[in-house]
């Protein structure tokens, strides 16, 4: 079996359902089952004995190592992480403690597994870290994407806290033997994505006729990737990544954030018109900038095709059709999503018109 971090996020979730329907090989998912993490997102895998859950934290080092020496997993996928750069510069704390001490206790109790594992399958174990294309920092307009070789330059409290990790990852590598390998990706999109982020918002705050919240002038380019895509890119690099190595995975697909607003606003009119007619575009707000914010990500997947052939399957205009489709269909898991905690969040942020 493989042992997945962080299962009930957004990526995580779609990771294990991707994983059991194309490899059927069981999984292990420690999760904190913080506010992004959601066994809803599972659901489809009720008494589905490939899955087991267990709800901990990954900085839980005498679980984790029970865990490992109870299960045996022949690799780690590590996804557990405060994820959300927003909720980073309200308070950085969470981020340090997972992300950076949490991916360090993984670390070591993973190494410990793996130093006591008989030859072949030492030989075949497998720690694959997600990271993000954030490490990198910000592009100028023009500037060549983003490469393995780019120098880091985090400039947010998440991103220097995934580049910690990112560098925690290489280093028990470099001076243990670990046989690790990180992928760093672009913006993803799809289903099960929680709604502090920019595309699952702008659709469910449309449909509650609130304002769509653009930050600064919304010319910020991120480059979007479909999850699935990610989930692909992911069972790939664990199969035949070669260990050290990092891979970059993105969709060959730049768009500033006011375009990808206007595109969720045009799915919206034809797909779920909106009441008193008009279109959703009419509640786009510009407000505050990010402090921060970074201006353009964008990512030059070509060694994970040249060594691995991944590339992406799935176009944008495909893919967010998929999507804004996909929350139509599941107002259930859209209303347990928006908690409690949810609208403090919305209201923490934004103020109170649109929580
Ligand atoms: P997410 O916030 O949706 O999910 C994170 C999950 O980790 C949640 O289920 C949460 O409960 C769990 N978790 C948090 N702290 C934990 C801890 N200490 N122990 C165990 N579980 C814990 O995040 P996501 O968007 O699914 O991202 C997953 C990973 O992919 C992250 O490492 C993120 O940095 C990386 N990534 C995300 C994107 C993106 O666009 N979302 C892009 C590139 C990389
Ligand atoms: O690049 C990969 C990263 O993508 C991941 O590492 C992160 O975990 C993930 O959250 C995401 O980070 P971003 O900051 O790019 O995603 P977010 O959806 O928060 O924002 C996307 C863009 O949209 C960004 O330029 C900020 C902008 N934005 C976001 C929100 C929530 C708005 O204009 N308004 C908003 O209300």
């Amino acid at each position: 079996m493989i042992l997945v971090t962080g299962g009930a996020g957004f990526i995580g979730s779609n990771f294990v359902l991707d994983w059991l329907a194309a490899e059927g090989e069981p999984v292990l998912n420690l999760d904190k089952l913080t506010y992004a993490g959601n066994l809803a997102s599972l659901a489809a895998l009720r008494g589905d004995a490939r899955h087991v859950f267990v709800q901990g934290d990954i900085g839980d080092a005498p679980l984790v190592a029970r865990l490992l020496a109870e299960h045996r997993p022949r690799a780690i996928v590590n996804f557990a992480a405060e994820s959300h750069v927003d909720r980073s510069i309200h308070g950085a704390g969470e981020f340090i403690q997972t992300n950076v001490v949490g991916t360090f206790k993984l670390l070591e109790a993973a190494t410990h597994y793996w130093q006591a594992l008989a030859a072949p399958e030492k030989g075949a174990f497998r720690f694959l870290h997600v990271s993000t294309d954030e490490v990198y920092g910000s592009l100028a307009p023009g500037a060549p994407a983003f490469t393995e070789d780019h120098a880091y330059a985090p400039n947010s409290p998440y991103s220097a806290s995934k580049a910690a990790s990112d560098h925690l990852v290489r280093a028990w590598h470099h001076t243990h033997g670990l046989p690790v390998l990180t992928t760093n990706c672009s913006n993803n999109y799809g289903p099960y994505h929680f709604p502090e982020k920019l595309i699952p918002l702008m659709i469910v705050n449309a449909l509650s006729a609130k304002p769509l919240p653009v930050y600064g002038d919304g010319r910020q380019v991120r480059d979007w990737l479909y999850v699935e895509d990610h989930c692909r890119a992911i069972r790939r690099v664990l199969e035949a990544g070669r260990p050290g190595e990092t891979y970059n995975v993105g969709g060959w697909n730049e768009k500033p954030n006011i375009e990808i607003v206007h595109t969720v606003c045009a799915l919206l009119d034809e797909l779920s018109p909106r009441a008193g007619g008009g279109s959703y575009a009419a509640q786009i707000t510009h407000v505050a900038d990010r402090p921060g914010h970074d201006r353009r990500y964008a990512i030059d997947a070509r060694k994970i095709e040249r060594e691995l052939g991944w590339r992406p399957a799935e176009t944008f205009e495909s893919g967010i059709r998929k999507t804004v489709r996909w929350y139509l269909d599941h107002p259930d898991w859209v209303a347990e999503v928006q908690s409690g905690a949810y609208r403090d969040w919305v209201a923490a942020q934004y103020g109170s018109a649109l929580a």
